[in-house]
This record gives C-alpha cells, structure tokens and sequence, in this order.
C-alpha cells in the first residue's frame, strides 16, 4: 500500500510517500480501505519528535481516517462495507489501509462526505470534551476561540451552538481567516490584533463566558482578562510555542478559572467515553445541527505540504489528505 512516512525527524517536510506492506490485523482489529485522512497539529509535532507520542521511527503519520470496511470481528458494532471515521491513536492514518480496535471506530451518517468524515472525530470529540465536560457550558453561554479558522478553532465555531452556545466569538490573525471563521458558524470575528478591546466591546464590557485555547503564547494574560466573573479557561494547546504561566492571584481576583483539556488522556483513562461522545455528536451531524468540516482536500502525494500548512499557519480549516 502507499502511505506517508516519516524516516526522519526533521518536520512536515521529511514524510515520504512510499510502498510498505498493508497493516496485518489482530482479533479486535477493524479494517478499514481508507478514503480520507485527517491532518491535525500533533502531526506536526511528531514529524519532528516533539509530541508525547513518540513512535518508533519509520512511522506512517496521522491519526484519524475516513473509509470503507473490509473486515472486523463477527459480533462488532461495524462491518465490511460501513462507511465509517475512525481514530489510529496516533499515527498510521495516511495510509491506503488502516487497522484499528472496533471501539476506536464509528459509522459515518450517510450525509457526511467521506472526505468531511475524516475531518470529525479528532477535532470535534475535543471540543465537545472542551465544552462539555471541562468547560461546562451552560446555554446561552458566550464561547470565544482562539486560533478560530484552524481545525479545533473551525469546530468549536461549528459546534458551540448545537451544544448550548448562545454566542460563538472568533479571534484569527488575518482577513482570510476572518471569512472562514464567518463562513464555520462564528458570531462575530476578532482580529488578534487588538482583540481583547474589540471582545469588551462587544460583550459590553462583561467579557465572555468561556475562552477555549489551542494557541497559548502572550495572549494567555489576556484571555484570563477577557473572562466574565465565573469564566472558564480552557487551556487546549500552545500553537503559538510558548507555554505561558498563570498569576493566581487573577483568578481570585476575578473569580474565575484555568482548566486543563486533554481529550486523549482522558479518552484512555475513561473507557467507554468516546462511545458516550459519539452517541451525542453522531445524531446533530445526521440532522444537521452540526455542519460537517468542509476542509482543504490535499492527494496524497502532497500530504508533506498539507501537514507544513499547520506548520507555516497558512491551513484555513481542516486539512484532509485523499486516498482514493
Ligand atoms: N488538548 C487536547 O486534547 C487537544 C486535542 C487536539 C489538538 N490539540 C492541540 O490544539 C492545537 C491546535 O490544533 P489544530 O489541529 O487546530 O491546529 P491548526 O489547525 O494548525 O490551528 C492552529 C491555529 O493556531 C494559530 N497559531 C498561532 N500561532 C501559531 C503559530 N506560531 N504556528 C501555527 N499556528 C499558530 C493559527 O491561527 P491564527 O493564524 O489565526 O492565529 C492556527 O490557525 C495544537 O496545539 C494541538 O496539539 C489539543
């Protein structure tokens, strides 16, 4: 089969696309003839050695696909020929074959592109962790994300509402961003330059109920500025590089609070979760309460360009790479 590969840890750039031998199975195995792949910053990260997964060199890269049965266990949940999104938990994604534990795979509803399905799980299973579980997110509440037009900005835009949100506010660093967080469901857009001005403004001066943060870096102080009394900060990734500290005394001062979200730790602490997860976002995507990712398509001979578009922050929306 060809898949993309990483010989060497020396960023997007070094994945190879190559012929390796099809995955074998195991018992609990689903497998699965891949259409689609879905491309997230930890790929980044561990094309270059610096996430906390770090598999054992070649790896193939990516962590979640969208595609067609071939086998699984007699008895799962799936079967040949489902369409259906699946998450490798990290690695061996981009690839023409992909093998995975049934509980780690979910059948796409049939208005759900394959191409749109391999954009989901990773993304939106995070934010609904973020929202739901970590955040707490009460109706009504205002969410404001950062790094708004990126694949967890673009579906907390696309799902804050479905999930209880009464206002969704984006912040993103460019014009062209700026038209793809309206055109993901934002309520109103931010640019990064200025924006917590611009955010009291809009609220009124009361500041936002909840901020969900995938980019850290200098804005952090900021964002605990921009909280309304009782806010949540979610703290979900650090884009911007630096991992920023927190003065405690603010969160006293404003009654409000940091919170760590790690979906995927929480994911193989709690069994059982993802499944729960699913029950809840599978029926708002088949009736269309949560719009499907429309991501940036990329063939699988350029699947380093796709991951070095997270890298060089030119990727609008999610990135996927297509198999077949
Ligand atoms: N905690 C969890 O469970 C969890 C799960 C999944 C992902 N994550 C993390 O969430 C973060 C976002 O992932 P993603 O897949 O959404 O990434 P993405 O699609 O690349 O989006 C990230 C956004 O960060 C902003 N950014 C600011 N400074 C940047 C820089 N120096 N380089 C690149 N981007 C920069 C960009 O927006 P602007 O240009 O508009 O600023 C960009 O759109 C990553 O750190 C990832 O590891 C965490």
């Amino acid at each position: 089969m060809r898949a993309a590969q990483v010989s060497k840890l020396d960023g997007p750039e070094s994945i190879e696309v190559v012929d390796i031998p099809e995955p074998a199975s195991y018992p609990d195995g689903v497998v699965i003839d891949v259409h689609a792949a879905g491309v997230a910053f930890p790929d980044v990260l561990m094309t270059r050695g610096l996430y906390q997964m770090k598999p054992d060199l070649p790896f193939v890269v990516g962590g979640e696909v969208a595609g067609v049965v071939r086998s699984a266990p007699e008895g799962a949940h799936v079967a040949a020929g489902d369409r259906v999104v699946a998450l490798t938990m990290l690695g061996n994604a981009i690839a023409e074959v992909a093998v995975t534990p049934t509980q780690m795979v979910f059948r796409l509803p049939d208005n759900v592109s394959l191409e749109a399905g391999a954009g989901i799980l990773f993304n939106d299973l995070t934010v609904h962790f973020c929202l739901r579980n970590r955040g707490r997110l009460a109706p009504g509440e205002t969410v404001l994300v950062h790094g708004a037009a990126g694949g967890i900005g673009t579906s907390t835009l696309r799902m804050a509402a479905a999930l209880g949100a009464g206002r969704v506010v984006a912040v993103v660093s460019t014009e062209e961003k700026a038209a793809v967080a309206r055109a993901n469901g934002a309520t109103d857009v931010v640019l990064t330059d200025g924006w917590l001005a611009a955010v009291k403004e809009l609220t009124g001066g009361r500041g936002v109920d909840i901020v969900l943060d995938p980019v850290g870096g200098d804005r952090f102080t900021d964002s605990i500025r921009s909280l309304a009394p009782a806010g949540r900060l979610l703290v979900v990734g650090f884009t911007a590089g630096e991992i920023p500290t927190v003065k405690v005394n603010r969160l006293l001062l404003k009654n409000v609070e940091v919170v760590g979200a790690a979906w995927g730790e929480w994911v193989l602490t709690h069994p059982g979760y993802l499944q729960e997860q699913w029950a809840e976002v599978e029926p708002l995507l088949a009736a269309g309460k949560i719009a499907p990712p429309r991501p940036a398509l990329y063939p699988l001979d350029q699947a380093a360009a796709a991951v070095a578009s997270l890298d060089n922050r030119t990727a609008t929306g999610k990135v996927v790479v297509t198999l077949r």
